[in-house]
């Protein structure tokens, strides 16, 4: 059995936050809310707890996991070591949506990291979060609370559409403000390398690393992965997604005249597109879900899963979706993600 309990995401109730607490130390699941997205936590030193995370979820064991603490000072229970440049990295974006990879600590138990060497960590700023880290004791390794391959949920009901019955407790605190993962900072190498862009741009990370650079060879989606090309589409919806890009002034056009034709070859067509591109889209035939104008990234990122979600629940065939314009700032993590979770990419 789940259990749901409700929470003020600004000030919890203690009692909510000491029961899962006492869940995690136990070896628990416990599904929390993050700025970014909702997390399967259980306790990052309990071999059989984090079992049960791959289980739940379906992932595979190759997939290492972000442990999540509540403080600093955590760092020497999580890390062998951190590097210097840790100290203004912290000052500036923790707590908050940046995940750092440094070398593992020895307590750290062996699934969390997929045997691998190095560990992810990050210190979330969602008030649930830290409540429930801080009272637990513990560091909390959690992956996105989705089955595998999967949208990440923002909010408990699509957690509950993929975990119901596999979790123990869900914290459910409303939707999550950002509404895509966090920015994955690899500090081990050389060179500080971003794997996954996310709401700490690399523009903002330049400011304190001025050498960092985005890893484009070895794709966002990392790790001791034997073969990154397996997870070719991730946070997918069910029904295949075409993704346009290229001249925006086209793109309405293009998608309004390939609604058409797949609405007259008997299809259900969902598109995920700019409120004021709604109607022309609706008039062709397809199931709108309006996300947010174009340049309103942080209002893209906030809907983009929730409308991938819904459009599956509806059952469509087929979803239609305009990439976003700008790659910089929040559009590098947005293109990403849509990139991620497309089967077929239009350039118009
Ligand atoms: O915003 C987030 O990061 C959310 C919330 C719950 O914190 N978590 C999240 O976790 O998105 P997950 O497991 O869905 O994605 C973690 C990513 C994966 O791409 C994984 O391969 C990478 O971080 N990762 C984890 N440990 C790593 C490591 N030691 N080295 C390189 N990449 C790592
Ligand atoms: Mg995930």
């Amino acid at each position: 059995m789940t259990q749901v309990l409700t929470v003020d995401p600004a000030s919890p109730d203690p009692g909510a936050v000491a029961h899962a607490a006492a869940c995690l130390r136990r070896g628990g699941l416990v599904v929390f809310p993050t700025e970014t997205v909702y997390g399967l936590g259980a306790s990052a030193f309990d071999p059989a707890a984090v079992a049960r995370i791959f289980a739940a979820k379906e992932r595979p064991s190759t997939d290492p996991l972000i442990v999540h603490i509540a403080e600093a000072s955590a760092l020497t229970t999580v890390a062998a070591r951190s590097p210097a440049v840790l100290v203004p990295l912290a000052a500036r974006f923790w707590p908050g949506p940046l995940t750092v990879v440094l070398a593992r600590g020895p307590a750290i138990a062996e699934a969390v990291t997929a045997g691998g060497a190095t560990v992810a960590v990050r210190m979330p700023a969602h008030p649930v979060a830290r409540a429930l880290i801080a009272s637990a004791g513990v560091a909390v390794a959690a992956p996105s609370a989705n089955r595998f391959s999967r949208p990440s949920p923002t909010t408990a009901a699509h957690v509950l559409a993929d975990l119901d019955a596999r979790v123990d407790v869900i914290l459910d605190a409303g939707p999550t403000p950002i509404g895509i993962e966090s920015t994955v900072l690899d500090l081990t190498g050389t060179r500080p390398r971003v794997l996954r862009p996310g709401a700490v741009t690399l523009e903002m990370l330049r400011e304190v690393l001025p050498d960092v650079v985005m890893d484009r060879t070895a794709g966002p989606v990392t790790g001791p992965m034997p073969s990154p090309g397996l997870l070719g589409r991730h946070y997918a919806p069910r029904a295949p997604l075409t993704l346009y890009t290229g001249d925006p002034a086209k793109r309405l056009p293009r998608i309004v005249e390939d609604v058409r034709r797949l609405v007259a070859s008997g299809r259900r067509v969902g598109a995920l597109a700019a409120p004021s591109a709604e109607k022309a889209l609706q008039d062709a035939g397809a199931t709108v879900v309006p996300l947010a104008e174009a340049g309103d990234l942080e209002g893209t990122a906030a809907r983009l899963y929730a409308g991938l979600r819904h459009l599956d629940a509806l059952g469509v065939d087929v979803i239609l979706a305009g990439s976003v314009e700008s790659e910089t700032g929040l559009g590098a993590a947005l293109a990403d993600r849509l990139h991620r979770a497309a089967e077929d990419i239009v350039r118009v």
